[in-house]
């Protein structure tokens, strides 16, 4: 098993390093205050510290059911299983599934990936193309194997954004296959310009949609979901009940005492959205300014950029960036190409997206 080299890096660097490597949120857009108030209202009862079931606290069980349905996907609690985040929740669809195979985005997800390597997954990759995925590409690929993995918001590293029209054609060969769908989406909810169906609502009794509070609210919480029909979700359960017994109770709650002013969390939404916004259109305007050599697509939300210094190793690049204290990661760590690197644009202020990058210029 690899270390993600995000992780690694994440405990090595002091604070005098420039990251634009991990997925981390905007510390300062985190809604402290009500949050606060959520967990003290939360421990004024002792039954909040109480043994919890495994598939998750009830209340919010129905609020995370309530808001597909908000979106036209109809949902009830028992189609929701939270999880420790919503890498726990595809580790628990790849133990259940582990041995087969899984046709995957290339580049991809490196957290999935190691995810994927631990269950013995075998692995078919599929190029990423600007709409998603090509329709017939994926038809052959799922020929092959018993799962799809996809991320179509916003994708992690590429920050690609399946179009409607993609999305119809991946459910209609779903649905002409035996395959299931595991549908990645933690950044949906972060679009610069409009929010997207998910596939899963176009195909739902062939796929699990995981959701995670982890991009949208804090990540230190560790709570995420996968939303499925019955019959799919089932068979999980006693996985996470040997994995944690239950996600934390605390967290659990913190979040549905949280979302039960729904307002709050929609203005949160809408802050995040306006932040990254500008966040992104700055480091945009300073990539062009001191890497006018850098070819990347401006993302329409999410998290990250993702592009191409051609002929440059990118590994190397990384390693003499390191010691002038800026870090980024390469694409090779996403199985993307040797030439490609990921910035992460939503933890760094301006100063730092300024001074970080022409760290990265007097490197090349
Ligand atoms: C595509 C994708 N899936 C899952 C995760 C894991 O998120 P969580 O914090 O919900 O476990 C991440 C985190 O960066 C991600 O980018």
């Amino acid at each position: 098993m690899k270390r993600s080299f995000i992780r690694e890096i994440l405990e090595y660097i002091d604070s005098d390093t420039i990251s634009f490597a991990g997925g981390l949120p905007d510390v300062s857009l985190f809604p402290l205050d009500e949050l606060q108030k959520a967990a003290q209202r939360v421990l004024e009862n002792a039954d909040s510290l109480q043994y919890g079931h495994s598939t998750g606290y009830a209340p919010l069980k129905e609020q995370i059911a309530k808001y597909y349905r908000d979106r036209g996907f109809p949902t009830v609690a028992e189609n929701i299983l939270i999880t420790s985040g919503s890498q726990q929740g595809l580790d628990i669809i790849c133990r259940y599934y582990s041995g087969t195979s899984i046709a995957i985005e290339k580049p991809s997800y490196l957290g999935a990936l190691n995810i994927f390597r631990l269950n013995n997954l075998n692995r078919f990759d599929m190029p990423l193309s600007q709409d998603g995925i090509d329709s017939d590409l994926f038809r052959k690929s799922i020929l092959q194997t018993k799962l799809a993995y996809l991320i179509p918001d916003f994708q992690n590293p590429s920050a690609t954004c399946y179009t409607d029209k993609n999305r119809k054609e991946i459910a209609r060969a779903i649905r002409d296959s035996q395959i299931v769908l595991i549908e990645d989406s933690p950044y949906s909810e972060l679009y610069f310009d409009m929010p997207h169906n998910s596939i899963s609502q176009l195909v739902p009794e062939q796929s699990y949609h995981l959701g995670s509070f982890s991009k949208m609210l804090a990540p230190s919480l560790r709570v995420g979901w996968i939303r499925a029909d019955k019959a799919l979700l089932s068979p999980l359960i006693a996985y996470k009940e040997a994995m944690d017994l239950h996600t934390s109770g605390i967290s659990q709650r913190i979040i549905s005492e949280y979302l039960k002013d729904g307002k709050s969390f929609r203005k949160h939404l809408q802050k995040l959205r306006t932040s990254y916004r500008k966040k992104m259109n700055f480091f945009c305007e300073k990539l062009d300014l001191y890497l006018p050599d850098f070819e990347y697509t401006r993302p329409r939300g999410g998290m990250f950029i993702y592009g191409k210094l051609k002929g440059v190793d990118t590994v190397k690049l990384a390693k003499i960036c390191l010691g002038k204290g800026v870090v980024f990661v390469p694409g090779a760590e996403f199985n993307g190409a040797s030439d490609e690197i990921r910035f992460n644009f939503t933890n760094s202020s301006f100063e730092e997206i300024s001074e970080g990058l022409k760290r990265i210029k007097s490197s090349l």
